[in-house]
Formats: structure tokens, C-alpha cells, sequence
């Protein structure tokens, strides 16, 4: 399985999104079966490091986002992930303009996993650090949704 997490810049709420779900995957013994990334739908951010501030705010709740770095959503993308996930309405209209018509990948939003559809997470990028604590949050809550939905997928398979 793979699971590819999309924002606008790739460094604040789809690398947090990247090193939460994967710290979780760990932790459910479901690192060997998912793999994990994420993009940004601009080219504005492409091989930085994640925002200082995501980068605090994860690493107070035990996750290291320090090696990730930027990169830009291509039409590879569609081929290689089974699960394709915005952060907002402006991501995901992104992703279902460019996804080819024969992509089989499931493309949505990441908050639809914790039973909150057609919400977004808020781009923090403007704020301050309060809303990089509220990615966080709901990042966490949409993770264990998602993790839920993987292991039925993985049970079946
Ligand atoms: P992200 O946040 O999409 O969560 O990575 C942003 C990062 C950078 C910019 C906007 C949003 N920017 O305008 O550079």
C-alpha cells in the first residue's frame, strides 16, 4: 500500500501529515506494509526542508520531520500511490484536474478518516504557532482513521 499526502508547499501540514502517519504506521506494526510521502502541488518549496515551525511543533509530540524535504506532485504520482490525500478544497481540486482518467488511485481528503467530510486542514503558513498545533491535532485524528481503513484493506489482501 501507499500513501501519498498532499499540501500547496510541502513543508507544513503534508510533511507533518508524512512523519505523524508514519510514526503511527510504526507503532500498529504497519511500517513493512505502507509506504509513505508527500508533495506539494506548487513549485515553490521544491528540496527545502520543512517549515521551522512544523518541524518544533511535531518534534514536541515525538516526531522528526528534520530529513524531509520538498518536492513537487507529478502524474507519477497517480500510477504509484493507492491512496492520494489533500489537506483543502484548493489541493484537491489540484489533484482531481490533473489525475489521468485511468488512475485507480482513491484521491480525497485526508479529514474524511476521522469521520469529518469535506473539511480542511487550515494552510497555518500565515498564522501563528497555535495553528501548526491545530494541524497537528487534526492530523492525528484523521491518522488513526486512516490506519483503521488500511488494516481492513491489509486483512482482505
Ligand atoms: P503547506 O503551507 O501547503 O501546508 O506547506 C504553505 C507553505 C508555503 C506557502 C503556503 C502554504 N507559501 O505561500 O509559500
Amino acid at each position: 500500500m501507499r500513501v501519498l499526502f498532499v499540501c500547496l508547499g510541502n513543508i507544513c501540514r503534508s510533511p507533518t501529515a508524512e512523519g505523524v502517519f508514519r510514526s503511527r504506521l510504526d507503532k500498529a506494526g504497519l511500517a513493512e506494509r505502507v509506504e509513505v510521502d508527500s508533495c506539494g502541488t506548487s513549485d515553490w518549496h521544491i528540496g527545502e526542508s520543512p517549515d521551522p515551525r512544523a518541524v518544533a511543533a511535531a518534534k514536541s509530540r515525538g516526531v522528526d520531520l528534520s530529513r524531509l524535504r520538498g518536492r513537487q506532485l507529478c502524474e507519477d504520482d497517480f500510477r504509484r500511490f493507492d491512496y492520494i490525500l489533500g489537506m483543502d478544497h484548493m489541493n484537491l481540486e489540484k489533484l482531481e484536474a490533473m489525475r489521468p482518467a485511468k488512475s485507480q488511485a482513491h484521491v480525497g481528503l485526508f479529514l474524511d478518516f476521522a469521520g469529518r467530510s469535506d473539511e480542511a486542514i487550515p494552510d497555518p503558513y500565515t498564522g501563528d504557532d497555535r495553528g501548526f498545533e491545530k494541524v497537528l491535532d487534526l492530523i492525528e485524528a484523521a491518522s488513526d482513521g486512516l490506519i483503521d481503513e488500511l488494516r481492513r484493506h491489509l486483512d482482505r489482501a
